[in-house]
């Protein structure tokens, strides 16, 4: 990613606020966006601008937060702000990390999931250049109520003005803080440090930290990125706000990729959906995560696609659902009302309308017929149906396993099929039709008043 700056980086990420308007017993910055937390999202665009180090501030009895945090980046740093005194309060959670000394420090929110690698990096590289000690992010906001306002003279930044505290004038500014900044790693602490509460929340501000160097004729700077890029979750209106913004780079993702998307504002991507050059895919299909699809391939309508791998030239649906832990390789044909879980199926084997296929291996070119379901669990356990190359399953036939089907073999439709086919056999197991000429009509008599 670019050229990152030939300095240490400490990233700070803040995440021990309430969350109290999620109005839920998940913790804000666990809630998902596009397949990962929002933590997630913060964690990868911070590691992607190349930090050293990230240290996670955490809301006490956090252990779920912080749980998440060590799947994502073990051995991290974690520290609990016992109480909620401010922002400056909890950098300071981790001033032991802080004190190990980096050139630079990076002050993230974890509720702030939509910020790039690159506009890290920005703040990054304007404390370098600048050699200023602190670099705000700022943007121009439509609405700036609430908003810290940045109150600069030039280039420089004099002081963040928290809403509470602004006079009527300084609340006409509409370049609010986005809330990170970058400081100078080595008189971060000391600066820090001697931030106050004389304000109107009694808190100690992060956004003080301006001030107090520009008292102390230190440099200031200021970054500016797009206001959707520094959009704060607070509630669940904000985080589909902030899911609908995050599509939109997927699906652009996707397009310049090589993707056509028919009508992109329908399709549901991951943060990790990989699409193939020359896949196209119809309105209303949903990607959760774990999915990777091959060139070539055509993706129908209204299908659901998690934790599988598609190979090249296959077309998948209407109305299919492939499940985790499915293969599918090159030319696979999976039709209407297909559902696909924990299953392999060899190039060319087609299954095109109403069936089941759960841990189950299917051979090159074998054909599954409408309705055919693997029978795979009995209540308690899983078990496996082997089918080999070649092989014709026949229409709605129930495959009871564990069971194995040999290359070639030719199910008869109807079939229940309970033991072991040998390869290129036909096998019938259901009952013989029987005939009963003119029962129906003598039937009909007796019946008649
Ligand atoms: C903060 C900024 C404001 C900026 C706004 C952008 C300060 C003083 N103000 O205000 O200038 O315009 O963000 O959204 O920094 N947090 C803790 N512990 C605390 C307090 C906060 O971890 O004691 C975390 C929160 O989880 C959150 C972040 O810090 O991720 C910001 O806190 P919040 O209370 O939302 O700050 P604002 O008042 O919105
Ligand atoms: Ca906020």
């Amino acid at each position: 990613m670019g050229q990152s700056p030939a300095r240490t980086c400490l990233a700070v990420v803040l995440a021990a606020g309430e969350g109290t308007r999620m109005q839920s017993s998940r913790p804000k910055v666990l809630h998902m966006l596009a397949g990962r937390s929002m933590l997630g999202h913060c964690v990868a665009a911070v590691a992607a601008a190349g930090v050293d180090r990230i240290a996670l501030v955490v809301g006490p009895g956090r252990d779920d937060v912080a749980a998440e945090m060590q799947a994502l980046v073990p051995h991290c740093a974690i520290s609990v702000q016992v109480e909620r005194r401010g922002t400056a309060h909890a950098v300071l959670a981790a001033e032991a990390a802080i004190a190990d000394g980096y050139d630079d420090l990076l002050v993230v929110f974890a509720d702030t999931p939509l910020v790039r690698p690159e506009t890290f990096q920005t703040l990054r590289i304007a404390l370098r250049d600048t050699g200023a000690a602190v670099v705000a992010l700022g943007f121009e906001a439509r609405d700036p109520t609430g908003y810290g306002r940045l109150l600069v003279n030039g280039t420089r930044l004099d002081a963040i003005r928290e809403e509470k505290d602004a006079t009527p004038d300084e609340r006409n500014i509409t370049l609010c803080n986005a809330g990170l900044m970058a400081l100078d790693g080595r008189i971060a602490l000391d600066l820090l440090r001697r931030i106050g509460t004389q304000n109107a929340q009694g808190e100690f501000y992060l956004t003080d930290v301006v001030a107090l160097a520009r008292s102390e004729s230190l440099e200031t700077a200021v970054a500016v990125a797009p206001e959707d890029e520094v959009l704060g979750v607070n509630d669940r209106v904000q985080l589909a706000r902030a899911e609908s913004l995050m599509q939109g780079r997927l699906r652009e993702k996707a397009m310049r990729g090589g993707a056509t998307l028919v009508d992109p504002s329908s399709v549901t991507l991951a943060f990790d959906t990989v699409l193939g050059r020359d896949v196209t895919i119809e309105p209303n299909v949903v990607f959760a995560t774990g999915v990777q699809v091959a060139d070539g391939v055509t993706i129908r309508a209204f299908s659901h696609l998690e934790g599988v791998e598609v190979g090249a030239r296959a077309t998948i649906g209407p109305f299919a659902r492939l499940r985790p832990g499915s293969v599918l390789h090159e030319d696979v044909h999976v039709g209407n009302f297909v559902e696909i879980k924990a299953s392999t199926l060899e190039a060319g084997v087609k299954a095109n309308h109403l069936s089941y296929i759960g841990d189950a291996s299917i051979g090159a070119k074998t054909n599954i017929g409408a309705g055919t379901i693997t029978c795979n669990y009995n209540g308690f356990q899983k078990f496996r149906t082997q089918i080999g190359a070649g092989a014709f399953i026949g229409v709605n036939s129930a495959l009871v396993a564990p069971v194995t089907i040999g290359d070639g073999a030719f199910i008869g439709t109807g079939s229940v099929v309970t033991e072991d086919v040998a390869a290129d056999a036909l096998v019938i197991a259901r009952a013989r039709q029987v005939e009963k000429p003119g029962w129906a009509k003598t039937f009909r008599d007796k019946n008649k008043r």
